[in-house]
């Protein structure tokens, strides 16, 4: 598998880029959500999908930096209120796992979190409806509805190819990380949206590939 795009040639987490632009401090959004994010590692999904939301953003300026960074922040704290012994069984190794009923429902708490919190940090209902507006059927709607909406999506896919988010996946869909490479490569990489998304997954992927030996194992 030959990429373009290397960790040579692309600032991405897995090679310490850091972000350039001057963001929004959220804090505070963190503080609020920190009760919320231990479901299903959360704590370590939610901060790599804003950061990797913060690395495209750069690429982005015309992009609302605030509702794309809270709504990666939050897309996924929903979790915390689903039956935990489900999350496993339906929503990720079920035939239907990416529209299972659990994936919509930890897509609707994500959103009653998000109402719950925000006003509290600051944020008005029009900024919280434009947060919720991404969350709502960020993993079982098919398209992007903003350009904020395409920088979460693949903001949240990028962990993926990241050998953290590779190797949770492989615990998580009960399958050899050679598995979890023909799924990014098969199906979550003809997903991504913005060229920086594409670029670091290539990057990521390439080495992941080298340190797991995807080549022979
Ligand atoms: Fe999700
Ligand atoms: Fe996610």
């Amino acid at each position: 598998m030959e990429f373009t795009h290397t960790m040579a040639n692309t600032r991405t987490l897995g090679n310490g880029a850091l972000p350039v632009r001057e963001y929004t401090n959220v804090d505070h959004v963190w503080l609020a959500a920190e009760p919320f994010m231990r479901t299903r590692m959360n704590d370590v999904h939610l901060p790599m999908t804003l950061l990797y939301a913060e690395l495209i953003l750069d690429t982005i300026p015309e992009a609302d930096e605030l509702v794309t960074r809270v709504a990666a922040m939050l897309h996924d704290v929903g979790w915390s209120r689903v039956d935990e012994s489900k999350i496993l069984e339906e929503g990720f190794r079920s035939d239907n796992f990416l529209t299972s009923d659990i994936r919509v429902q930890h897509e609707i708490f994500g959103c009653d979190i998000a109402r719950e919190i925000l006003p509290g940090c600051g944020f008005d209902d029009e900024f919280i409806t434009k947060v919720t507006d991404i969350i709502d059927g960020h993993d079982t709607r098919p398209v992007s509805h903003s350009i904020e909406d395409s920088i979460v999506r693949d903001a949240d896919r990028l962990w993926r190819f990241h050998p953290t988010g590779l190797g949770f996946s492989a615990e998580w869909f009960g399958k050899p990380p050679q598995w979890v490479l023909g799924d990014l490569t098969g199906r979550v990489m003809g997903e991504m949206i913005t060229p920086a998304g594409i670029a670091m997954a290539e990057a990521e992927l390439s080495q992941s590939i080298k340190i797991f030996r995807l080549d022979i194992l």
